[in-house]
């Protein structure tokens, strides 16, 4: 036989469930949109991070392939794989972190917005089953339009009473990520070597790097400041142009959301100094949610950091920047209280 029989199998998998049951020491993390561009990968970066130690792979469609795939790596987090929205719950029940890349991506001339129509339903959707089966749950949010998904998640886990706004986080990492890889670039540094803030909200003038703050310490001539201010606010439409219709980014997305639940993985351990940028609640301007460094912790966002001195180019991008996110976080707060 190539294929272990029904008892085999099922001896095998109580086995799996045991390891994964007896403390093996480590976290549980569901990926929902696990078949999807950002979500394969991204399934494929968690079961290689050996914090993980459970990992469940939720989609409406396509995550039995993904999971039969992504459970043969020999790492160890357990796989377990999850289809439709009758599988929801046993997907979240007992996870740490809650990572969600479903929804549509954009095509060439879609703004971000342009998804709400159809990506603010199924946040609401999944944020239901969240505060049902996992309230406790870190939410790692990557549906766009971030700007408004994460208002809506909020609004979700208010009405049933399980809100903790430490516990919400919007993904903004690809931001930071693709802002080291044009900084360094200019600079002609290794990315790894270089920090940049990037604060804000996940689309267009909302997306405001800090190059004033860039670390190691350096200037840029105001054409450096506008070109890789431009480049980093509109990098994935660079990516969407590039596939043509295809899709946006995937790969450098599952990177980016690997490396901010790897943060907040450490976080929850109780690592120390753990910071990273993230769209969330926040008392840093006079707008509900902003996008700032946050400190990760065991509780999730414990300590959201200020600004910091802007320069003159800065604060009118920051003008800018809250104009466009006091509408997207309204249109998202709407949508449910509506
Ligand atoms: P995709 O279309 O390749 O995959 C989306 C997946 O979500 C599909 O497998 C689909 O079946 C699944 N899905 C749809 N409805 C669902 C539901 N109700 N429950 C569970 N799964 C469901 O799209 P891709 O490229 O993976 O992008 C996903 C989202 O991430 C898009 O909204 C995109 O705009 C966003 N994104 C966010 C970024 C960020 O920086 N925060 C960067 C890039 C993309």
């Amino acid at each position: 036989h190539l294929h272990p029989s029904n008892h085999q199998e099922s001896s095998i998998l109580r086995r799996a469930n045991c390891r994964a049951k007896g403390g093996a020491p480590g976290f549980k993390v569901a990926i929902l949109g696990a078949a999807g561009g950002i979500g394969q990968p991204l399934a494929m970066l968690m079961k290689m991070n050996p914090l993980v130690s459970v990992l469940h792979l939720y989609d409406v469609v396509n995550s039995p392939g993904v999971t039969a795939d992504v459970s043969h790596m020999d790492t160890g987090a357990v796989v377990r794989g999850f289809l439709g929205q009758q599988q929801l719950e046993g997907a979240l029940t007992g996870m740490d972190i809650v990572i969600i890349p479903a929804g549509i991506p954009r095509k060439p001339g879609m703004t971000r917005d342009d998804l709400f129509k159809i990506n603010a339903g199924i946040v609401r959707t999944l944020c239901e089953g969240i505060a049902k089966c996992c309230p406790n749950t870190l939410v790692n949010l990557i549906s766009n339009p971030v700007n408004s998904t994460v208002p809506i998640a909020a609004e979700v886990f208010k009405k049933a009473g399980t809100y903790d706004p430490k516990r919400l986080l919007g993904v903004t990492m690809l931001d930071v990520v693709r802002a080291n890889t044009f900084v360094a670039e200019v600079l002609g540094l290794d990315p790894r070597e270089v920090d940049v803030p990037v604060v804000g909200g996940h689309s267009g003038v909302t997306i405001l790097p800090l190059l004033s703050q860039v670390k190691p310490p350096c200037s840029f001539t105001p054409e450096e400041t506008e070109y890789l201010t431009n480049r980093i606010q509109n990098g994935g439409t660079e990516v969407v142009e590039a596939k043509a219709g295809t899709g946006s980014a995937t790969l450098s997305m599952a990177y980016a959301a690997a490396k901010f639940a790897d943060a907040c993985l450490r976080g929850l351990r109780g690592d120390a100094g753990v910071v990273e940028c993230s769209f969330v609640a926040s008392q840093v301007t006079e707008l509900p949610f902003f996008a700032s460094k946050v400190r990760l912790g065991r509780t999730g966002a414990e300590e959201i950091y200020q600004l910091g001195p802007l320069t003159e180019y800065e604060r009118v991008g920051l003008e800018k920047a809250k104009k466009e996110l006091a509408g997207s976080i309204h249109k998202g707060v709407s949508f449910i209280r509506a």
